[in-house]
C-alpha cells in the first residue's frame, strides 16, 4: 500500500479527487494516511473527516516564527511516514530539508500549462486571472515534482483546457478543475503507486504498460 499524505489549504476539491479515485478503485494500492492543513477553516478538513482520514492543523499563527512553524509542520508530516506527499492547493512553502528528504516523493498540482502562469504570487484564482488578462486561448493544468523552486520541478502531467469568450476566473478556474485537475492527480497517483514513474536529470518519464 502506498501511503499518501495530502497537504492543502482551502477547499479540497482536489482532495476530493483522490478520494474518490481511491474509493472507487481507479487509483490503486493507495491509502491516503493523513491530512494536513495550514488554515483550520478549510472546508478540505471536513472532507478528510467525512471520509475518516485522520487530519491535523498546523497554522503559522500558532507558532512563534517560521523556524517553529516548520518544525511542527515537519513532524505532522514525519508522524504519518508517507511514502508520497501531494500538495493539493497547499499555499505554504515546503521547508527546504523536507524537499530534500522527500526528493522525487512529493507532488503539486498548478492551476496552469507550466512553465506559463507559474512561480511566485501565482497560486489559486490569482492564475486565471492573468491567463484572461493576458488573452491566451489555451490554458490547463500541471503535476509536478517539488524542488527547491517554485513550481520549477520535473513536469509529470499535463492537460491542456480551452479559454472560452466570455469566461471570467471563477468559471474558468471551474474548466480547468474539471477536465484537467481532477482528473489528471488521481492519475498521477496510481501511477506512482503502480512504480510507473522514473525521474532522471530532472525529467519524469512514464514507463509504457506491457
Ligand atoms: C487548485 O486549483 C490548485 O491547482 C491550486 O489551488 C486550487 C486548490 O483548490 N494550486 C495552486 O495554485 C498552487 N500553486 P482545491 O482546494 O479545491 O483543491
Amino acid at each position: 500500500m502506498l501511503k499518501v499524505l495530502v497537504c492543502v489549504s482551502g477547499g479540497g476539491t482536489n482532495l476530493q479527487a483522490l478520494i474518490d479515485g481511491v474509493e472507487s478503485g481507479l487509483v490503486r494500492d493507495t491509502e491516503i494516511v493523513r491530512v494536513i492543513s495550514n488554515n483550520k477553516n478549510a472546508y478540505a478538513l471536513t472532507r478528510a473527516r467525512q471520509h475518516g482520514i485522520e487530519n491535523v492543523c498546523v497554522s503559522p499563527g500558532d507558532f512563534p516564527d517560521r523556524a517553529a512553524f516548520h518544525e511542527a509542520f515537519l513532524q505532522a508530516v514525519e508522524e504519518a511516514a508517507p511514502d508520497l506527499v501531494v500538495l493539493a492547493g497547499f499555499l505554504v512553502v515546503i521547508p527546504e530539508q523536507m524537499i530534500h528528504k522527500y526528493r522525487n516523493r512529493i507532488l503539486n498540482i498548478h492551476p496552469s500549462l507550466i512553465p506559463s502562469f507559474c512561480g511566485t504570487g501565482y497560486y489559486g484564482l490569482k492564475v486565471h486571472e492573468k491567463v484572461l488578462e493576458r488573452g491566451v486561448k489555451v490554458t490547463g493544468a500541471t503535476v509536478h515534482f517539488v524542488d527547491e523552486g517554485t513550481d520549477t520541478g520535473p513536469i509529470l502531467l499535463q492537460q491542456a483546457v480551452e479559454v472560452k469568450a466570455g469566461d471570467t476566473p471563477q468559471s474558468l478556474q471551474r474548466r480547468v478543475m474539471e477536465e484537467a485537475e481532477w482528473v489528471l492527480l488521481p492519475r498521477a497517483v496510481e501511477l506512482f503507486a503502480q512504480g510507473m514513474i522514473t525521474v532522471r536529470d530532472g525529467r519524469a518519464e512514464i514507463a509504457c504498460r506491457q
